[in-house]
């Protein structure tokens, strides 16, 4: 079965109530999605993982910051400016296409996106791509570029723009001035959000994969890029299956199977930060359930980083022959933070004890208020203190005749001999500096649907066709379905009382009295329930219950006395199905 998983999860997903098309009662906007009962509980169960993981087992500290940021954050962020995707409208029908995927579907080429727009387009009339509804020619249309971000304005009136944040990063790193207090001003620390970030993707596709409204679970690590380095040693020996931008670039390349500590050794992954990330993400895909055997690392092409990252890996899944991306790790200097410090009045840096006090030269301005107050007016301060902070930060701006500096989002020139730059010898016990950042970027909605999809299984049971979901017991959103065998004779009671008893020891428990033990099973089996409990009436008579393993499907008889231990150490992997049919026999 490997054709069309994609169809067959999107039909479950609604029928089961995972995920499907919110608003069908006004016809469906594309790209948003309602969770369902099981997607929503399976959705947290994704998320608590990385939680423990990313959050808790790394000692980071977590926030929930606001979905809704105003203008200047993003002026500062380049989101403004560098959020686009390249946009083609079909001159018949009016549809509008992402014309780099336009370009991957239908031509060799991976990874578009990378390409300059100029290029799509003669792409586009070279391999007479059409639009993909109505099949008109596309050649001669121009691409253009589409910024992401939803807008919207803070209050009545248009005066104060904002925008739905379209990463919850950002959310982070305005903060830092305060989360630095937080954290005792030491590096390196980290700060972890889960939360839902908006992209007004121009064509939504593939269910959960793309959408306009996604849930990131993102970390923000901040490090002295000159003194701290990650516990490598603790993930060094991890598999991992990388894919690096040369080999991507060559006719014949193909993948490099290693360890991180290899790959790190031989140059392969060039920042320690990222190849700490992707030792701890394999793992974790791993445990909650995604096919290793359909995942692998991918070097961004220069061409295609962001325009903050100095390197960035992703993390792919394959479903039907497509890859996709699940995670970036991004090592985005201090690009962020020194943007921040630049637009805003804070300031973004940490001050570094040195161990012993040193002679250092340090740049000093001292601007001539005689000249910036008529020329600059009521901006004159503002300079004054633009002209401190360049001088402190980028001393060889003042090489040239003139120094241009921005506040509020204006450029100012001031000619050299108006700063009173200097530079003097001064003593110092410490220094200001700027962190870096290294960045892993969870999608979870993508993780979502790629752990649905890759438990997906068909089997033959008793003669009938079956779909299952092979669903990790740390993932599913239920653990146990109770069943009472038919709803008289005080089974029903008897069942209702069990399901508490395991809801109360902690399980995730369906109750399910409807319909042929048969279909209960199914149902279960679909949302990957891994264990069903069925009370009939031995368990009246002799004190026993039916406990039967989804993939299977076998069954064995458990005391009631000792079912909620015994479904504790199946769904914690401490003992499994196997040894408790041994352990039944041997009774
Ligand atoms: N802060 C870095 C950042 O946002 P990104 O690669 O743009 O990086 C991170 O996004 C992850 O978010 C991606 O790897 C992907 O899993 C998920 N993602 C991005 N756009 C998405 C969309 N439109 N729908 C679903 N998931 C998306």
């Amino acid at each position: 079965m490997t054709e069309d998983v994609s169809e067959r999860v999107v039909e479950l997903a609604k029928r089961r109530g995972f995920f499907f098309q919110s608003n069908g009662a006004y016809g469906g906007v594309s790209g948003f999605y309602t969770y369902g009962p099981q997607g929503a509980t399976l959705k947290d169960n994704v998320e608590d993982a990385w939680r423990d993981r990313f959050a808790v087992a790394e000692g980071h500290m977590e926030v929930d910051a606001p979905t809704v940021m105003p203008e200047p954050v993003f002026e500062a962020s380049g989101h403004l400016d560098g959020f686009d995707d390249m946009l083609v409208e079909c001159p018949e029908c009016g549809e509008n296409h992402r014309a780099d995927h336009l370009v991957e579907d239908d031509t060799e080429i991976e990874e578009a996106e990378s390409v300059p727009t100029e290029e799509v387009e003669d792409l586009i009339a070279e391999h007479d791509l059409v639009c993909p509804d109505c099949g008109t020619e596309l050649a001669g249309q121009p691409v253009e570029e589409f910024n992401l971000m939803f807008e919207t304005n803070i209050g009545p009136g248009s005066s104060q723009p904002g925008y739905l944040r379209p990463e919850t990063a950002q959310g982070i790193f305005v903060e830092f001035p305060r989360l630095k207090e937080y954290a005792r001003n030491q590096l390196p620390f980290g700060v972890t959000q889960i939360g839902k970030a908006y992209r007004n993707e121009i064509s939504p596709r593939n269910s959960i994969i793309r959408v306009r409204e996604l849930t990131q679970a993102e970390l923000e690590h901040f490090v002295d890029p000159e003194e701290d380095e990650p516990p490598l040693h603790r993930v060094e020996d991890v598999r991992v299956t990388l894919y690096p931008a040369d080999e991507q670039e060559k006719e014949e390349g193909g993948y490099v199977e290693t360890t991180v500590g290899e790959a790190v050794e031989e140059g392969i992954l060039t920042n320690d930060w990222v190849a700490y990330y992707l030792g701890v993400a394999e793992p974790w895909y791993d445990r909650v359930g995604v096919d290793m055997d359909r995942f692998r690392f991918r070097q961004h092409l220069s061409g295609e980083r962001a325009h903050y990252a100095a390197d960035c890996w992703d993390a792919e899944a394959e479903i039907d022959g497509d890859w996709f991306e699940l995670a970036g790790f991004a090592y985005r200097s201090d690009y962020d933070l020194s943007k921040h410090a630049e637009h805003s009045d804070e300031e973004f840096t940490l001050f570094k004890q040195y161990d012993e006090p040193k002679r250092v030269e340090r740049a000093t301005v001292d601007p001539d208020m005689s000249y910036l107050g008529p020329e600059f007016g009521g901006d004159a301060g503002d300079v004054a203190d633009a002209l401190e902070r360049k001088a402190e930060r980028d001393r060889a701006a003042f090489d040239g005749e003139d120094v241009t500096v921005e506040t509020d989002g204006e450029e100012y020139a001031v000619p050299l001999e108006k700063t009173g730059f200097g530079v003097e010898e001064v003593t110092e016990s410490g220094e200001h500096i700027t962190p870096h950042v290294v960045e892993p970027s969870f999608g979870v909605d993508r993780t979502v649907y790629t752990v649905v999809a890759h438990a997906y299984r068909e089997d033959e049971v008793d003669g009938e066709e079956r779909s299952y979901l092979d669903l990790d017991p740390e993932v599913a959103p239920t653990t146990v379905g109770v069943f009472p065998l038919m709803d008289k004779d005080g089974m029903d009671e008897r069942a209702r009382d069990i399901a508490a008893e395991l809801r109360e020891d902690g399980h995730d428990v369906t109750y399910d009295d409807s319909g042929a033990i048969g279909r209960r099973y199914r149902r279960q089996d679909e949302v990957g329930t891994p264990f069903c409990v069925t009370v009939d009436y031995e368990t009246l008579e002799a004190g026993t219950v039916t406990v039967r393993e989804r993939d299977t499907t076998e069954q064995t008889r458990v005391p009631v006395e000792d079912l909620s231990e015994t479904l504790t150490a199946l769904r914690d992997g401490d003992r499994t199905f196997d040894e408790v049919l041994v352990a039944a026999d041997a009774e």
